[in-house]
C-alpha cells in the first residue's frame, strides 16, 4: 500500500467515527505508534525536558543561524545581556555576516567566528565547540535540520517560529533533544508580551476562575513584505531571503500557528496540567494572493514566476479541544487587506480578557476602566515585567517583549533552570501545521494533536513567573532607545 494511501486511511480512521464517541483507545495508540505522516516510530518517552534542569552555565557562549531581518534584531539585542559572548555567526550570504559583525564591533564586542559555507555550512558551527546555544533564525525549512545538528552537537538551542513543519520533524525535536538532553525552546515572543504575561499570572493567581476557552490568531497583512524582492545581499530592506514567505504560503494549512497558540496554551497549561486532544480545521478561498500576484506581475516580470501557483486560501481557522473540555479557536490570514490582530481572547468563568482590536478586561458585563486596568497591573504584572519591563521597551523588538523573551533564555541557561516554552511545546504548537493541513483537505475533517509527553503532561508542573532561583543577569548600558523591530 502506498504511504499516502496508508496514510489517508489511518488519517480516516481518526477523523472520523471516533469523535462520536470520543478518541477510543485503539485511535490514540495508533497515533502513538505512528506520526501522522506515517514516517516515524513514536518511542516511549526517554527523559522528561520538560522541568529539566541543565549545567548551569556561567558565560552562554551564542552561534546564530539566519542572520537576516530577524535574526540581526536577535544579534543586537543579546549583545546587552550580561554573561553573553556572540561567539559565531553563520549565514549563507556573507552580506548578513558582515551586518551582524558590524552590531558586535558597534557594541565594542569581538569579531565572532564566520561560517558561510552554503547551505549546510550550519553543520561546521554545530560541530565546533564554540558555542553553548545556537540561534536559529533561518527560513521555516532550516529550522529542525540546524535544530538537530545543534543537539547532536551537544549544544542548546533556540529555534524561531514555526519551530517545526512536518510532523516526523516534531517528533524528531522531541526524540533528540530527550536523548542528548538538550534543550530545544521555541522563539515564541508573543508569551513575552504585556498583555499576555498580565493576562497569564491572573489565571495562575485564580482571577479567570476555570479557563473555558482562549482565541488567537496571527492576523497580518504581508502584501508589503510578500511582494518585496530582494534588493541587495544584506537584504536590509527586510524582504525574505529568495522570497521564502511566498513560497510557504502556498501550503494549505495554518502555517504559522504560534504566536496566537502559544500564549493560550500556556495560560491553559498545555503539556502540564492539560494537553490539546484534536482539532479540525478550515480554509477560505483565495480571493486576493492570486490576483495580486497577476497585478505584481505586470508592474514587473520579476513576479512572473509567481503567476498561475495555486496559493493558500485568505483566512483558515482551527478550533481545538483539550483534555480537560476547554476549547480553543485559532485564525491565521496573510493576505486580507485588514488591521493586524493576534486577538489574544481568554474567557474564564470568573473573568474574560481580549487584547485586539481593543485591549480589554472585563468581569461579568462590567469592563475595566483606566483606573481598574491600572489597579489590574500594578497588582498582578508578572516579576518579569517587574524587572525588565522598561529595559526591554529600551532595547524594544516588538514593543520590549523579543527582549524580554532572550534575557530570560539567557537567565535560565545561567541559573540552570528549566525553560518556559520547552521542546513539548516547540512540537504542540508547531504540529498545528500539519494537521491544519490534513483536515482542510480531508473535509474539515477532526484529527487528533499526539501527546508528544507521552502521558507527562498529567505530572508536568506549569512554569515558573516569579523568576525564582534566578533574575540574576544584568543588561548593560543602554544607549538606544526606540524600536527596530515592528512588523511580526
Ligand atoms: N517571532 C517573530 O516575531 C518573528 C518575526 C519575523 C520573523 N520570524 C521568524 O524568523 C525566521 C527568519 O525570518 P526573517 O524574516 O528574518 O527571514 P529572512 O529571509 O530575512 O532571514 C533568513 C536568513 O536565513 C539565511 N539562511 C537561509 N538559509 C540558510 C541556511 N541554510 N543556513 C544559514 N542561513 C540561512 C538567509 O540568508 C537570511 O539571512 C523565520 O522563522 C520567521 O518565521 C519571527
Amino acid at each position: 500500500m502506498s504511504s499516502n494511501r496508508r496514510d489517508f486511511l489511518r488519517n480516516s480512521i481518526l477523523g472520523t467515527g471516533m469523535l462520536a464517541t470520543g478518541l477510543t483507545s485503539q485511535a490514540a495508540s495508533l497515533i502513538n505508534e505512528t506520526s501522522a505522516d506515517g514516517k516515524r516510530k513514536i518511542s516511549k518517552q526517554q527523559f522528561n525536558m520538560c522541568g529539566y534542569s541543565a549545567p548551569k552555565l556561567d558565560k552562554v557562549r551564542v552561534g546564530f543561524v539566519g542572520i537576516g531581518d530577524r535574526g540581526s534584531g536577535a544579534v543586537e539585542r543579546m549583545t546587552y545581556i550580561e554573561g553573553v559572548e556572540i561567539t559565531a555567526l553563520c549565514d549563507i550570504r556573507q552580506g548578513a555576516v558582515d551586518g551582524a559583525q558590524e552590531i558586535l564591533a558597534k557594541a565594542g564586542l569581538p569579531k565572532a567566528k564566520e561560517f558561510v559555507a552554503g547551505d549546510l555550512g550550519f553543520k561546521q558551527l554545530c560541530d565546533s565547540n564554540l558555542v553553548d546555544l545556537v540561534y536559529i533564525a533561518t527560513p521555516w525549512e532550516w529550522h529542525v535540520p540546524v535544530a538537530v545538528a545543534a543537539m547532536e552537537g551537544d549544544k542548546h538551542t533556540a529555534v524561531e517560529v514555526s519551530t517545526a513543519k512536518t510532523m516526523d520533524e516534531c517528533w524528531q525535536i522531541v526524540e533528540v533533544s530527550e536523548r542528548t538532553r538538550k534543550h530545544c525552546v521555541i522563539l515564541e515572543n508573543c508569551c513575552y508580551d504585556f498583555f499576555e504575561l498580565l493576562t497569564l499570572n491572573m489565571v495562575r493567581q485564580g482571577v479567570f476562575g476555570d479557563l473555558v476557552h482562549g482565541e488567537g490568531a496571527y492576523i497580518h497583512d504581508l502584501d508589503y513584505w510578500h511582494f518585496n524582492k530582494p534588493q541587495d545581499e544584506k537584504m536590509s530592506d527586510g524582504a525574505y531571503t529568495k522570497m521564502w514567505r511566498i513560497h510557504e504560503n502556498k501550503r494549505k494549512a495554518n502555517v504559522y500557528p504560534t504566536h496566537g497558540l502559544g500564549p493560550i496554551c500556556q495560560a491553559m497549561n498545555i503539556n502540564r496540567g492539560d494537553k490539546m486532544d484534536y482539532l479540525t480545521a478550515m480554509m477560505s478561498a483565495d480571493f486576493t494572493l492570486k490576483n495580486r500576484i497577476a497585478e505584481k506581475a505586470k508592474e514587473d516580470p520579476f513576479f512572473q514566476q509567481f503567476v498561475g501557483w495555486d496559493m493558500r486560501g485568505n483566512m483558515d481557522i482551527q478550533l481545538i479541544k483539550t483534555n480537560k473540555g476547554r476549547t480553543i479557536m485559532i485564525q491565521h490570514d496573510v493576505s486580507s487587506p485588514r488591521p493586524y490582530s493576534r486577538i489574544h481572547m481568554l474567557s474564564g468563568t470568573k473573568c474574560f480578557a481580549q487584547k485586539w482590536p481593543l485591549q480589554h478586561i472585563a468581569f461579568g458585563h462590567k469592563t475595566a476602566d483606566e483606573k481598574m486596568m491600572k489597579e489590574l497591573e500594578e497588582k498582578y504584572a508578572p516579576e518579569i515585567v517587574r524587572r525588565m519591563g522598561e529595559m526591554a521597551k529600551k532595547v524594544g523588538g516588538h514593543g520590549g517583549m523579543d527582549f524580554m523573551m532572550d534575557w530570560r533564555l539567557i537567565d535560565c541557561l545561567r541559573n540552570s533552570l528549566p525553560m518556559d516554552m520547552d521542546v513539548y511545546d516547540a512540537a504542540a504548537w508547531s504540529c498545528i501545521t500539519p494537521l491544519s493541513e490534513w483536515s482542510i483537505a480531508n473535509g474539515s475533517k477532526p484529527i487528533e494533536v499526539p501527546d508528544f509527553t507521552r502521558g507527562a503532561w498529567k505530572i508536568n508542573q506549569p512554569h515558573e513567573l516569579t523568576l525564582k532561583g534566578g533574575g540574576t543577569t544584568g543588561v548593560k548600558d543602554l544607549k538606544k532607545g526606540g524600536d527596530k523591530q515592528l512588523g511580526i
